[in-house]
C-alpha cells in the first residue's frame, strides 16, 4: 500500500506574513529574478533598492500575480498564492501601488477612490451602489488620512505628481491589506516634497484604527528616504538579493556599495 504524504511546506520564520521562495523569471537572455527568497513580517517596512533593471519591479509583479515566476513559490500567511490571479491575490490582502500611478485622469479624486473600493469588494453594480453612506464614509476617512480632502472633487488630470501618488496609495488601502507593496512611491514627486509625501503615507498606514499592522514593502532609489523610513533593506542586483538586513548594515556592505549605491554613499545615523 502506498501512502500519499503531503509535500512538506518550506520553513517560514514565525512572524512572516509573506514569503517568496526561490523565485525565477527571465525575459529572453535577461535574468530578472535568479533565485529570490524573501520574508516580510507584519509591521515591517522593507525597502527594495537596486540600480535600474535590477529586478525590483519584477519581484513586486510576481508577488502581486501580474507576472508568473517560471519557478519558485509565494506564500501569504503560509498559503500558496503563486498560481492565483492579481484580483484573487488582492482579495486575500496583498495590495500595491504602481511605479506610474494607475488612475482615471478624467474622474475626480473621490470617484477614483470609490472605484477602487468597489473593485476591491467585487461589487457588480458599481454605478448604482458607489455612493452609499458607508462607502463615502470610508473614502472620507482615507482622504483625511492622506491629506486629500481638499482635492476630493478635483479631476485627477489637474493634479500634480505628488497628489497622484498619494491617491494611488490611498486606493491600494481601500482593500484593507495585510501587505502593501509600493513601487517607487516618491518617483515623479518633486525633491522638496519627497519626505512630506512619505511622512503622509507612513502616518496614513499607521493610523488604521483597530486593524492589524500592515507589512509595507517599498521600492526606492533615494537612499535618504530609504534610511528614514525602512526598518529593513533588501538590495537587488541582476535578479538576485545581494544583501538583506538593517539599513545601516546594508549600506555598509561592500557589494552594495559596488553594485547599488556607488562607493560614496555611507549609512547616515538616521534609521527609522
Ligand atoms: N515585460 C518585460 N519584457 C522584457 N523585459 C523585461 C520585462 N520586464 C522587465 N524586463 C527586464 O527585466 C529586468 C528587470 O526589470 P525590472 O523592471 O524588474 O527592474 P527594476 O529594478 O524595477 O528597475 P527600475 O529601477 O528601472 O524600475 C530589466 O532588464 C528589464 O528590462
Ligand atoms: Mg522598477
Amino acid at each position: 500500500m502506498t501512502t500519499n504524504h503531503p509535500t512538506p511546506l518550506p520553513h517560514f520564520p514565525a512572524l512572516a506574513v509573506l514569503s517568496a521562495r526561490q523565485l525565477q523569471r527571465s525575459f529572453g537572455a535577461v535574468v530578472a529574478a535568479a533565485d529570490v527568497s524573501l520574508d516580510i513580517a507584519a509591521g515591517e517596512r522593507l525597502c527594495l533598492i537596486g540600480s535600474n533593471g535590477a529586478g525590483k519591479t519584477t519581484f513586486v509583479n510576481m508577488i502581486t500575480g501580474y507576472l508568473k515566476p517560471s519557478a519558485g513559490q509565494i506564500f501569504l500567511a503560509g498559503e500558496d498564492i503563486t498560481a492565483l490571479t492579481p484580483r484573487e491575490i488582492t482579495r486575500l490582502g496583498v495590495a500595491r501601488s504602481f511605479q506610474i500611478p494607475q488612475l482615471c485622469l478624467h474622474l475626480s479624486v473621490l470617484d477614483n477612490l470609490l472605484a477602487a473600493l468597489h473593485c476591491n469588494r467585487g461589487s457588480r453594480h458599481f454605478f448604482r451602489s458607489a455612493r452609499d453612506a458607508a462607502s463615502l464614509a470610508q473614502c472620507a476617512d482615507l482622504l483625511a488620512r492622506f491629506g486629500l480632502a481638499a482635492h476630493a472633487q478635483r479631476m485627477v488630470r489637474e493634479l500634480p505628481g505628488g497628489i497622484r501618488k498619494l491617491l494611488d496609495i490611498a486606493m491600494a488601502l481601500t482593500g484593507q491589506p495585510r501587505v502593501l507593496l509600493l513601487d517607487e512611491p516618491t518617483s515623479g514627486v518633486s525633491a522638496d516634497e519627497k519626505f512630506s509625501t512619505m511622512d503622509t503615507v507612513m502616518q496614513a498606514i499607521e493610523s488604521r484604527n483597530g486593524e492589524a499592522p500592515v507589512a509595507v514593502l517599498f521600492v526606492e532609489h533615494d537612499m535618504d528616504i530609504m534610511q528614514r523610513y525602512a526598518t529593513r533593506v533588501a538590495a537587488f542586483y541582476s535578479g538576485r538579493v545581494i544583501a538583506d538586513g538593517p539599513p545601516r548594515d546594508v549600506l555598509n556592505d561592500s557589494d552594495v556599495q559596488r553594485y547599488v549605491t556607488g562607493s560614496a554613499h555611507h549609512a547616515s545615523g538616521a534609521s527609522a
